[in-house]
């Protein structure tokens, strides 16, 4: 049918028929918040690049995740900032770690709300790098040991998901063995498949204290310029025991999202990153565009493009907007 029988803009005539036949709806289920645990008490250090964003003690950790769980959101995704690094990363790990301590805490005062942790090297290491270091090269099979090590003790302290964003080769099928074995086959792995070495990280190495202390993570971080390789990634995750694969950024690769969501019967996550959380925030603060408006168009997108779940920093924030509404 060609104009003059058909005419799009019956359909966009009112809201009641926008919303009927509006494609893709934006759902607080979809969405996952990511959180910076700090040592201390009352700890709330506002994150200079991320407006609105902190590192939290566990206290506040623990109020914020009361906060999401109150505003219907599933989950959150935990971050730790440790008092001490070294170049065998050992508070990634460490029984008494900021981050498992924050799982404790919040599994026990927040019931009810899922808690994934990030399981890297990078913020424990103090050359920075999600791997162990042999001389200036990054070391994969050594790393796999420590960052089996660090999702089980995330599990021990009561996690609910554990999400590797380490990028080391074989890491899906270690975790899931170490898992397996103490009795945690029931606890799901949310793979960082698709990571790309991105400029778009910068305001969360500054949140985590993470940024490399020399060279860069392109030997393990994928090239922006490659897109079938991500589908060779998310194949080997999946083969390996991911239970949900994820892209990341979000933005610049939504045609990576949508390949893979067509490709693979997984679920597929995205993470909405820290530039991504930027820049808009930074606009929005000049008044040169909406927020609000720009966030919700933003997810919107990226669910559009076929992300199952979104990690967003604006979480809380559209929350709040979606339950409004
Ligand atoms: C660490 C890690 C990074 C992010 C999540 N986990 C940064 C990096 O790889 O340097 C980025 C998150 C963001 O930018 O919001 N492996
Ligand atoms: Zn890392």
């Amino acid at each position: 049918m060609l104009f003059p029988d058909y005419r799009a803009r019956r359909m966009r005539m009112n809201e009641n028929l926008r919303r009927m036949v509006r494609e893709t709806q934006l759902d607080v289920g979809d969405l996952i918040l990511p959180l910076f645990a700090v040592d201390g008490k009352n700890v709330k250090n506002p994150i200079p690049s991320m407006p609105g964003q902190f590192q939290l003690s566990i206290n506040h950790i623990v109020e914020t995740a009361e906060q999401a769980r109150g505003l219907g959101i599933p989950a959150i995704i935990l971050f730790g900032l440790p008092p001490r690094k070294d170049p065998l990363a050992t508070q990634a790990y460490a029984k008494d770690g900021v981050v498992q301590r924050a799982v404790k805490a919040v599994k026990d005062k927040v019931p009810g709300l899922t808690v994934i942790t990030d399981v890297c090297l990078c913020a424990y290491t103090d050359h920075g790098h999600c791997g162990v270091v042999e001389g200036q090269t990054i070391d994969n099979d050594a790393s796999l040991d420590l960052l089996a090590r660090t999702a089980l003790s995330h599990a021990k302290s009561g996690a609910d998901m554990v999400a590797p964003s380490d990028m080391m080769d074989g890491r899906v099928a270690e975790i899931r063995e170490a898992l397996d074995e103490e009795n945690f086959s029931h606890i799901p792995i949310m793979s960082y498949a698709a990571k790309y070495c991105s400029a778009y990280y910068g305001p969360f190495r500054e949140a985590a204290d993470s940024a490399p202390q020399f060279g860069d993570r392109r030997t393990y971080q994928m090239d922006p310029a490659n897109a079938r390789e991500a589908l060779r990634e998310v194949s080997m995750d999946a083969e390996e025991g991911a239970d949900i694969v994820m892209v990341k950024p979000a933005l610049a690769y939504l045609d990576i999202i949508c390949r893979i969501k067509e490709e693979f019967d997984l679920p597929v996550a995205a993470y909405n990153v820290s530039g991504e959380y930027a820049m808009i925030k930074a606009a929005a603060e000049r008044g040169w565009l909406d927020g609000p408006k720009v966030m919700l168009e933003t997810l919107t997108a990226i669910k559009r493009a076929g992300a199952d779940m979104i990690l967003t920093y604006f979480a809380l924030e559209a929350a709040q907007l979606l339950n409004s509404h």
